[in-house]
């Protein structure tokens, strides 16, 4: 299958966004060309089999020149060894992958987007999808960003005010905005009589207390899972959640997901 080719991809934009976030913009056409927001590449450093596995990285942001962008945060060897590609450097980058978000047909309701961390990362892409849709015309469009602190967000807030979405911060040091969770912003942003349809991404503590409040209102959510991943192409279990429809059976994030309507999930 074409999107799963191994090809070797320039880095054409090297970027740090904080002291232990970073962004490459990854020439890659035929994936930039049928990528939709949600869905996720594997990468790996192209100079040789370490690490091993290609990890998964949510499609940060496409442009028309072809290329593709991944932002992530240092967390073990394998994002390490990204961090250290500079401009001109090479990655083998396959994809895309996955099931994206399900971008709304109507201009029945607001649209508000919830990200935590580097769950943001895929929020981005979908906000200049959303834009670009005649259906969202006249929709208010609010993105409720949370970190640790606030210098992890400078650059992608003003990303999101750019594009004319109304954004809202919250950092777990109060060094930015709201003192605390993000779903707090809900609460703040979202008025519990209006319509809203909600996308969310970010770690799962963060996406169960965006969900209780979604039912809590009857607002439609989607969620973006992250779990582990070994081939990012439903080959192995790695990635394998229970199925709330049916306890003795699976879903994979990889393959089924990684976006998920709230009520495929098992919450618990
Ligand atoms: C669909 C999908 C999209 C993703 N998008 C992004 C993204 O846009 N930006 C980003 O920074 N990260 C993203 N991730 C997570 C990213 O894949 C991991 O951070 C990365 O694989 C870590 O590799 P590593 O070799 O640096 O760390 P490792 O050495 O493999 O692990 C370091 C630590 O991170 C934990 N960890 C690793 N992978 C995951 C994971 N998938 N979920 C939870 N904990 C994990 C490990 O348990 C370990 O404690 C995504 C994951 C998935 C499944
Ligand atoms: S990561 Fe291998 S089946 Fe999903």
């Amino acid at each position: 299958m074409e999107h799963s080719q191994t090809r070797t991809s320039e880095v054409v934009r090297s970027e740090r966004l904080g002291s232990d976030i970073f962004r490459l913009t990854v020439l890659a056409p035929w994936i930039a060309e049928a990528a939709q927001p949600g869905q996720f590449v594997m990468v790996q450093p192209a100079d040789g089999q370490d690490p091993l596995l290609r990890r998964p990285f949510s499609i940060h942001q496409v442009t028309g020149a072809g290329a593709v962008q991944i932002l992530f945060k240092v967390v073990g060897r394998g994002t390490s060894l990204l961090s250290r590609i500079r401009q001109g450097g090479q990655l083998n980058v396959i994809g895309p992958f996955g099931k994206g978000f399900a971008l709304p047909s109507g201009v029945e309701e607001n649209i508000c987007l919830i990200g935590g961390g580097m769950g943001i990362a895929p929020l981005l892409f979908l906000a200049k999808r959303l834009i670009g849709r005649s259906a969202v015309v006249g929709c208010r469009l609010v993105a409720l960003l949370g970190a640790r602190t606030g210098s992890e967000l400078t650059v992608l807030q003003g990303e999101f005010q750019q594009l004319g979405l109304a954004t809202a911060i919250a950092t777990d040091d109060g060094s930015s905005g709201h003192h605390g969770l993000v779903t707090q912003l809900m609460l703040q942003n979202m008025a519990p009589g209006d319509a809203w349809r909600v996308y969310t991404c970010g770690p799962h503590p963060m996406m169960r207390g965006v969900v209780e409040i979604c039912q809590g209102m009857a607002w439609p959510c989607q969620v973006s899972l992250e779990t582990m991943m070994a081939c990012g192409m439903g080959a192995c279990l790695g990635c394998a959640i229970t199925n709330p429809k049916d306890p003795n059976s699976y879903l994979h994030v990889c393959k089924d997901g990684p976006v998920f309507e709230m009520s495929e999930v098992a919450w618990r």
